[in-house]
């Protein structure tokens, strides 16, 4: 037996040696199409490559590409279970051509892997064309030498492909094989063409035409090829099996369900068990591809699928969360093929018991609420309404799980009561959120929410989306156009813009469209939590509801951010480590140039406290660990030690996220919404710029990362090295040398004070006593020193007094701009003067008050030194009477 893993090889090495690039697998959320929910088809990766917006090198390429249809134009979800060929999940095998080869090597290469590379008899094969394609029909005449009955037209859309309402598009040929006349069902065309018989394996579409959404078709630039086969409908065939659900992956799946359930699949418990192991594999990719289970969008189709499977789990009488258990079943048939899956096998195991723990609370309840209601029922009847939207609203059923609770016994839901069920819960909420006074500004964002639903944030795994416009906001009112100079906020269906929350500032980017539309987004907002919106000044072109646009975030100033942010926790940590548990988070900052963190501590840190906090970080940067990311509920988020995060509110399930390595666990775990580096070691580098005291008992730390750090720091060196170069020595010997100099210049410094000294007691003789003259009928001595201490003063001014034999002395000291004034008066004279009016008159000169001392020696000083020679006159006033 040929297996699934082998059959997909065989495939992609076949089209790699005919000249085709193999290409991997894309995330099944869809990078590059607004209206898509997820893949769902092989082509969906191409379609800008197929319209010619993209070019690649080889102009062939050749995948197996993951597929989800639950939601959207092909939607499978209702059927799976209960058919031998629908999944939720399932992988396209293809080979494409952009404008290389088209129909005739199509048909060439399908028809020699199939009969020659895999050996499938060529009189099991049918063939159906578009009815009009001619040159289809007469090329599998040719080719496979089909008889023509066996080439069937077929004139309706089945034959005519498109991938949605709007992308690339054409007719197409597909291949059908026949299971055997044991089988009930004819060829397709014929009127049991719905019969199990003859079943499609392989789609060849001939891509021709751009579908725009008014229906309007374009031509592509080159006719194309993209072709589609479904990997577990061609692994039955190859080996040998009628149903997909008996291949050896999906048997592998179901024995698994089977030993953790120990129930059989068999009778009424085979749906079951196929809706575990399909939604199994959905499930698990979907969150290996970053998806996770929310009430809104994507993680909504992920939540329905989830819940559906373990309400058959609940209904095979698993006791205990089943689903997780399932995983390492999966990993082992598929992690090689998809590596994704093994790396995210923990994520997956913990959502999915947490999803199903959660589920398990109401699932019971909901399920008697449902028997009791359907109790009087028979085939046909209808649940009302309500009943569905209370099950939704109180037990988390979603309306599909109702649905196909009640399939079996063929009682159907009424939709529409739960439609108006829905829209009255909603008027409802609206009416008690207007009651609770919120700002009139937020109602616009009130009407938008409603309306469009919360933003799709796909910013923690892409940097670009592109997305449809929802709304747009012109000076505070809802307008349905805006053009180039309008200050505008922008709300579309799902954004890689992470919008300003939990302290982290919004990001910053393009936004671009049709008809060269240009909005230059400074900043992203987040209004009531749900919506993100992007605002920025239109640079040219228009913008309208509807319109796809292209988002671009501004990845450098994110990159430097998700460092910051990252850099954040594990500063919180070093806190905690060496400061204590008090150390609680008080605010923060997360900015693309910084990050500021304040917390709680009564004390300023030391310098020591600072040297080890800023090392414990970045011996965690340099580990390099990767960052991992869980959600959980927020009870479990405390359990496993998530330090809750500042002001932040909490939904039904928290992301949680750890980093580092501690002693026992990881060295940070904290609640939050935020953007953050794969890996530690993309920080880069940490450093502590300030630390400050904000409040009482609240402290704040600035910091920076990556180059910020780098350059914070060469600029500091360079300052350094700017001193070396003066003191003309080297950065190293900077310290020694400056330390050299304060010692000589404290030496010089008293040297000069001595030599001031000096000459005021007579060093310079002649000079000093040419300063003496006759005031008020006394000798008088007025000096004016700069750079004497004051406590010279006395000293100097007995000199004086000597000198004089008779008189008065007064000397102004002057240092540091500052004046300090002495007056002394020889004993002969004190009966008529005192030194104390003598001093005070030359204090208040130098703009000072007081002085004081006694009648033959006073001392006062003035912050104006600049006044002394005013404050010498200022005493020989007094003197002179
Ligand atoms: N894109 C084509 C399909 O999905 C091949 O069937």
């Amino acid at each position: 037996m040929t297996s699934t893993n082998e059959i997909r090889r065989s495939f992609l090495d076949y089209f790699g040696h005919s000249g085709h690039d193999v290409v991997q697998s894309a995330p099944l959320v869809p990078f590059n199409d607004p209206t898509l929910m997820f893949v769902n088809a092989g082509m969906v990766p191409f379609k800008n490559v197929f319209t010619g917006i993209e070019n690649r090198a080889t102009p062939r390429a050749a995948s197996s590409q993951k597929c989800v249809r639950a939601g959207g134009k092909h939607n499978d979800l209702d059927n799976v279970g209960y058919t031998a060929r629908h999944h939720t999940f399932f992988e396209m095998l293809g080979n494409f051509s952009f404008g290389d080869y088209f129909k005739e090597q199509a048909i060439t290469h399908a028809w020699t892997l199939l009969t020659k590379e895999w050996g499938l008899a060529p009189d099991r094969l049918t063939a159906t064309v578009y009815h009009t394609d001619d040159e289809a029909f007469d090329l599998w005449r040719k080719i496979a030498g089909l008889p023509e009955e066996r080439i069937i037209r077929i004139p309706t859309s089945d034959n005519f492909w498109s991938m949605g309402d709007t992308g690339p598009c054409g007719p197409c040929s597909e291949i059908f094989y026949d299971h055997g006349a044991h089988i009930p069902g004819g060829p397709p065309g014929s009127p049991d063409e719905d019969g199990d018989r003859f079943i499609e394996i392989w789609n060849l579409v001939f891509m021709q035409f751009e579908q725009s959404a008014d229906g309007t078709r374009t031509a592509l630039p080159k006719p194309s090829i993209d072709t589609g086969m479904g990997l577990e409908r061609i692994a039955a065939v190859l080996q040998g099996v009628h149903d997909n659900y008996d291949t050896d992956t999906f048997k592998a799946l179901i024995a698994a369900s089977e030993s953790l359930t120990g129930v059989k699949a068999e009778g009424e418990n085979q749906a079951s068990h196929r809706v575990i192991a399909d939604h199994l594999r959905s499930t698990s990719f979907l969150l290996a591809d970053g998806v996770l289970p929310s009430n809104e969008g994507r993680g909504y189709v992920l939540r329905r699928i989830m819940r559906r499977a373990m309400r058959h789990a609940h209904l095979l009488g698993a006791k205990d969360p089943l689903m997780h258990r399932l995983v390492g079943a999966l990993v082992a048939e598929m992690g090689q093929a998809y590596p994704e899956l093994g790396r995210a096998q923990p994520l997956i195991e913990e959502t999915l018991q947490r999803e199903e723990v959660q589920f398990r609370r109401t699932l019971a309840n909901g399920l008697k609420l449902l028997d009791e209601a359907t109790g009087g029922m028979g085939e046909g009847a209808e649940l009302p309404g309500e009943t569905a939207f209370k099950l939704y609203d109180t037990f988390g059923f979603p309306y599909d799980l109702t649905e196909d609770a009640l399939r079996a016994r063929g009682i159907g839901v009424d939709r529409a009561g739960f439609d108006a069920a829905m829209d009255q819960q909603k008027a409802a909420a609206r009416a008690a959120w207007k009651g609770s006074g919120q700002a009139a500004d937020d109602e616009v964002w009130y009407d938008i929410a409603e309306r469009a639903g919360a933003t799709e944030f796909t910013g923690y795994t892409a940097t670009t989306a592109e997305a449809q416009v929802l709304a747009l906001v012109k000076d505070g009112k809802e307008v349905v156009s805006a053009a180039a100079g309008d200050s505008v906020s922008v709300i579309v269906n799902q954004t890689p813009f992470y919008g300003e929350s939990g302290g982290q500032m919004g990001d910053a980017g393009t936004i671009v469209g049709a008809d060269g539309f240009a909005l230059a987004v400074t900043d992203t907002g987040k209004p009531l939590g749900r919506l993100h919106a992007h605002h920025g000044v239109i640079q040219a072109g228009t913008v309208k509801l509807g319109d796809t646009v292209k988002l671009d975030i501004d990845v450098a100033r994110r990159d430097a951010t998700r460092a910051n942010h990252s850099a954040t926790h594990l500063l919180h940590q070093a806190l905690r480590d060496r400061l204590g548990t008090h150390v609680t988070q008080k605010g923060s900052l997360v900015a693309p140039d910084r990050l500021r963190f304040d917390y709680s501590h009564p004390a300023a840190l030391t310098a020591e406290d600072l040297a080890v906090i800023e090392a414990a970080v970045n011996a965690q940067i340099r580990g390099n660990e990767p960052v991992v990311t869980r959600l959980m509920s927020p009870d479990e988020a405390i359990e496993a030690g998530a330090m809750a995060l500042f002001g932040e509110k909490y939904g039904d399930e928290v992301r949680v996220l750890s980093m580092g390595h501690g002693e026992t666990r990881a060295f940070s775990t904290e609640l939050c919404g935020g953007t953050h580096v794969r890996a530690l070691g993309d920080i880069g580098l940490f450093r502590i710029i300030s630390e400050s005291a904000v409040s009482s008992g609240v402290r704040r730390i600035e910091a920076l990362t990556g180059e910020g750090a780098r350059q914070w720091l060469v600029s500091r060196e360079d300052a350094l090295k700017g001193a070396a170069s003066l003191l003309k020595t080297t950065p190293d010997d900077v310290v020694s040398r400056v330390a050299a100099l304060l010692d000589e210049r404290k030496r010089l410094e008293r040297e000069l004070a001595d030599a001031k000294k000096a000459l005021a007691l007579g060093g310079g003789g002649a000079k000093a006593d040419a300063a003496d003259e006759e005031v008020g009928g006394v000798k008088f001595s007025g000096q004016v020193l700069e750079g004497l201490d004051p406590k010279d003063l006395r000293g100097l001014l007995d000199v004086a007094k000597q000198r004089l034999g008779s008189g008065v002395a007064a000397i102004v000291a002057v240092s540091d701009g500052k004046a300090s004034i002495a007056a002394a008066v020889t004993d002969d004279l004190t009966g008529t003067i005192s030194a104390v009016d003598l001093v005070r008159a030359g204090v208040a000169a130098l703009g000072g008050q007081g002085g004081g001392g006694r009648a033959d020696m006073a001392q006062g000083g003035g912050p104006d030194g600049s006044k002394a020679a005013e404050a010498i006159a200022a005493v020989k006033a007094v003197l002179a009477g």
